[in-house]
């Protein structure tokens, strides 16, 4: 693959793909520990662009998404637009040579997913989907009480992701703009899955729907619970959706034990790890791992791509190593769902 390498150390120059929420809340702060500059930003909107630059510290403010993405002074892209629309600019700013850090999902289908791929890979530009908790040190020591058998076999997962969304505007409930709580959080207990077991098997579903039609959220999925089976009758147990309190659980258990995780996808200071190990005739071990995570969580993965693009490391968990996998695991359930 084809390489963006400046090899001068010098700070990746950033744009940022539209003014989103996710852009001023995780994003921005995230850039400013991880090292980079935060170039530019573009919206549809001139004034509402510039105003958003100027109150996020963001250095220029451009109007029109393509103006960005051919602007030479940008070296890298951040994409937080609806779902809907990552297909199209993702393949625009691979053509355009620069290398994307999309949101989550990469796309919203399928076959948008496959297109975006091929054409990163046609271009060899490097693309990231912005699944962040792989990159953080947290999930490092998730992965490595797994690998050392803390509890034995791992067999299942059980994982949630839910949080209330109450804002009729909001995108996670157009299903134009290919909202819904499984694309939009559901996705995060399928990514965590394949972390451990790879690609799915089957795929079992079932949702509450939104609104009547003609209402807001009219044509996407509130609330979505299911399974995936994996080899060997491994298996995740998820359940997601857009109307309950926050609530990230996660739950990995094992042949002689199992991990309690209370916040894996963005954890803060105040969360942990619990290892419970079991034994017949003692009672069970519980060990505490606190979270060491005191960054904003897109922190680590912003490190490793300034790292890439300055030359100093290979890519990782590019989008073309992982994203297929949960796409297909997301058009899956998403079948399952629509045959009712
Ligand atoms: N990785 C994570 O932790 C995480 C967390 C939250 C969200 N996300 C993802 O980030 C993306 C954006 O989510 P968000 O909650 O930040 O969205 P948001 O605040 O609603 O922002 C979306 C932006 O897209 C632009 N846009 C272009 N066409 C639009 C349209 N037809 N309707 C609405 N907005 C349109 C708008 O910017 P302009 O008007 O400036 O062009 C808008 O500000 C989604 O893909 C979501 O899944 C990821």
């Amino acid at each position: 693959m084809a390489n963006f390498a400046s090899g001068d150390g010098a700070a990746v120059r950033w744009g940022i793909v539209s003014t989103a929420n996710i852009a001023r809340g995780q994003f921005l702060p995230a850039l400013r520990a991880a090292g980079g500059v935060a170039a530019a930003v573009a919206g549809r909107d001139a004034r509402r662009v510039v105003e958003w630059a100027s109150a996020h510290g963001v250095q220029r403010a451009i109007t029109g998404y393509q103006n960005l993405i051919a602007d030479p002074e940008i070296d890298a892209l951040y994409l937080a637009l609806p779902n809907s629309l990552h297909a199209d600019w993702t393949i625009a700013a691979l053509r355009a040579g620069k290398p994307v850090l999309c949101e989550k999902p990469l796309c919203g289908t399928l076959a948008d997913t496959e297109r975006v791929l091929s054409v990163a890979r046609a271009t060899g530009t490097l693309l990231w989907e912005a699944f962040v908790f792989p990159f953080n040190e947290h999930m490092d020591h998730l992965r490595s009480l797994i690998a050392d058998g803390a509890i034995g076999e791992l067999r299942e997962i059980q994982s949630g992701f839910h949080f209330a969304v109450s804002d009729q505007g909001n995108i996670r409930l157009s299903a134009d703009l290919q909202g819904g709580a499984l694309r939009d959080v559901g996705c995060y207990p399928v990514r965590l899955a394949q972390e451990f077991f790879g690609g799915h098997e089957s795929a079992w579903a079932t949702r509450v729907m939104g609104g009547q039609p003609g209402d807001d959220a009219s044509g996407v999925d509130l609330e979505t619970w299911g399974s995936l089976g994996y080899p060997g009758d491994r298996r995740l147990l998820f359940s997601c959706g857009m109307r309950r309190s926050r609530d990230t659980f996660s739950r990995l258990i094992g042949s002689s034990g199992q991990i309690r995780a209370s916040n894996i996808f963005h954890p803060g200071p105040a969360d942990n790890l619990t290892l419970i190990q079991s034994a017949i005739g003692r009672s069970d071990k519980v060990t505490e791992f606190p979270a060491t995570q005191t960054e904003p969580s897109f922190t680590a993965a912003l490190r490793h791509i300034n790292a890439v693009l300055n030359g100093e490391t290979a890519p990782r968990l590019l989008a073309d190593q992982t994203s297929l996998t949960t796409a297909r695991a997301l058009h899956d359930l998403a079948e399952v769902l629509a045959a009712g």
